[in-house]
């Protein structure tokens, strides 16, 4: 791979320099992002970063070796206090501890926020019964560990109100970890690629290793997983980030959603996508007629507070987002079918022709999972509510990681009056891209049916963030049409947010 554009870019923007010595990280970073973005071309992905903030910001996440702050990934965190743990309690033996690793704990904050959540939900005596450890093999950030001094990077997303309870002040702006927080922690030098661990690591609960495989090819990323799988205890969980959730082989483990987010866990079959909705609030008649019609489509746009729907004016139109192609003629029957024609014949309308399309384009792997996407996207707007769920659910077979396949079922649970999926599904699509803000969106339209008033306002305020930032288009979706622009966006938001004002936003 030709790294020296991409060496240019990095400098360029944020000073990281990769000499000789480090290209092979460099190059694993990249392929990583490339593989997790579904970009087999380095010059596409190239140009993908120079486009999308938010995308930069994740391969730098990746190449930034030690980088670490606390509580990354907040809902790790949260569901092990709220879930995981208390569930792995009613199993344990009595007097047998919790054992909770950190591999590749870097400079301790990943260790230090799972006592600080155990403390947070179970007071301070729970960490008596359970038994953290950190390990990494660069011993210098273990002795940084131990220390437990932090500077400011560390809390860019760590709440004020813990930072005070949890930490006090020090030299120079730092922050020191109290001390019987920073006793609940024991950090041992580990390599994660040795024989033999360390043997007080065996029998760990839950093992949380995220952000580490960047350094290791696939192979010695699978060895890896495979060895910290056998240091698991049956129902035991491994967590890893959000970007390499699908990059193993499982072998022993069976992955597991767990209210929208993914986990490893030890000798418990995985979830199955469900075949019939569980039961759920019913939304009103008016909201159905919201989300009848393709994803996102016009049809699709919610209603504004006072009933009406927002018009676009043809200049905002302009502004949309949108990666359709033009309409093109149906193929004759037998000549080779190319999904940008189905999507060309969707867009126009011809529906039947489309249809027609993606069946021969659904027996090609590689188009498979596009192509039931794009099914259920049509037979939602024909009103088959049935057939565009099975269609989605055979895009997720295809690809686990179906952004638009899990919208689409959340847009038809919704439909269908099944709140347990709809919030089900949005959050989970939350989880895989979040910086898709119509997933945001519609889980907060979700929120607030089901009458959940804080929490719809969370997501309202995480997608005038975004706006801030300026990641209106690193939504993640690749071809099914949206119809907001970014204006009418922010102002439906802020509509929204206008009467939640003194709602608790659910932290
Ligand atoms: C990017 S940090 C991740 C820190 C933390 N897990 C997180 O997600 O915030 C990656 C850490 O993995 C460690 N690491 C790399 N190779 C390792 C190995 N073979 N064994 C143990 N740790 C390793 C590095 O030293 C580094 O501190």
């Amino acid at each position: 791979m030709n790294l020296s554009p991409f060496r240019q870019v990095l400098e360029k923007k944020c000073g990281l320099i990769f000499p000789n010595e480090k290209a092979a990280i460099l190059e694993a970073g990249i392929r990583n992002r490339m593989d997790a973005c579904a970009v087999t071309s380095p010059v596409e992905y190239l140009f993908l970063l120079t486009a999308d903030r938010w995308e930069f910001g994740r391969l730098i996440d990746l190449l930034t070796i030690n980088e670490t702050y606390f509580l990354r990934e907040p809902v790790h965190f949260t569901l092990l206090a709220r879930r995981i743990v208390p569930e792995l309690l009613t199993g344990k033996e009595p007097g047998k501890k919790l054992k909770i690793l950190s591999a590749g704990c870097s400079t301790g904050e990943e260790a230090y926020s799972v006592v600080i959540s155990l403390a947070e939900r179970f007071g301070r005596d729970f960490l008596g019964g359970v038994s953290v450890f950190g390990g990494d093999i660069d011993t210098t950030v273990i002795a940084g560990a131990r220390q437990g001094v932090f500077g400011k990077r560390s809390f860019r997303e760590f709440p004020e109100h813990l930072l005070e309870k949890y930490f006090e002040p020090c030299r120079d702006g730092l922050f020191r970890i109290r001390d019987w927080l920073r006793d609940a922690v024991e950090f041992i030098p580990l390599n994660l690629l040795e024989a033999e661990y360390p043997p007080a690591l065996g029998d760990s609960d839950v093992i949380f290793y995220r952000n580490v495989s960047i350094y290791f090819s696939p192979e010695v990323r699978n060895e890896i997983f495979t060895r910290l799988a056998a240091s698991l205890n049956q129902g035991g969980y491994l967590v890893v980030s959000p970007s390499e959730t699908f990059c193993y082989n499982k072998g022993a483990l069976s992955l597991t959603p767990l209210e929208g987010a993914f986990f490893y866990r030890k000798g418990v079959a995985g979830e199955k996508a469900p075949v019939r909705p569980a039961s759920g609030r019913r939304v009103s008649p008016a909201r159905k007629t919201v989300v009848a019609g393709t994803l996102l489509s016009p049809k699709l746009r919610p209603p504004l507070a006072d009933g009406r729907r927002e018009g676009r004016s043809p200049a905002e139109r302009d502004e949309t987002v949108r990666s359709c192609v033009p309409a093109a003629p149906p193929p004759s029957a037998g000549a080779p079918a190319s999904f940008e024609q189905a999507l060309g014949l969707a867009t126009a309308k011809e529906y039947q022709a489309a249809l027609e399309l993606l069946d021969r384009l659904t027996e090609n792997r590689a188009e498979a999972a596009r192509a039931h996407t794009l099914r259920g996207g049509i037979l939602l707007n024909l009103s088959r509510p049935d057939e565009a769920r099975a269609a989605c659910l055979a895009a997720l077979e295809a690809d686990g990681f179906s952004l638009e396949a899990t919208l689409c079922l959340g847009i038809l649970a919704r439909l269908q009056g099944d709140g347990t999926e709809t919030l089900r599904r949005f959050r989970e699509a939350v989880y895989l891209r979040p910086s898709c803000w119509p997933a945001h969106y519609y889980l907060g339209e979700s929120y607030l049916e089901q009458g959940e008033a804080g929490l719809a306002r969370r997501e309202y305020e995480v997608i005038l963030k975004l706006l801030k930032k300026g990641d209106f288009s690193s939504h993640g979706i690749s071809f099914m049409p949206l119809s907001f622009t970014q204006a009418q966006l922010e102002t439906l938001c802020r509509r929204r947010l206008l009467p939640m004002k003194g709602t608790s936003n659910g932290n």
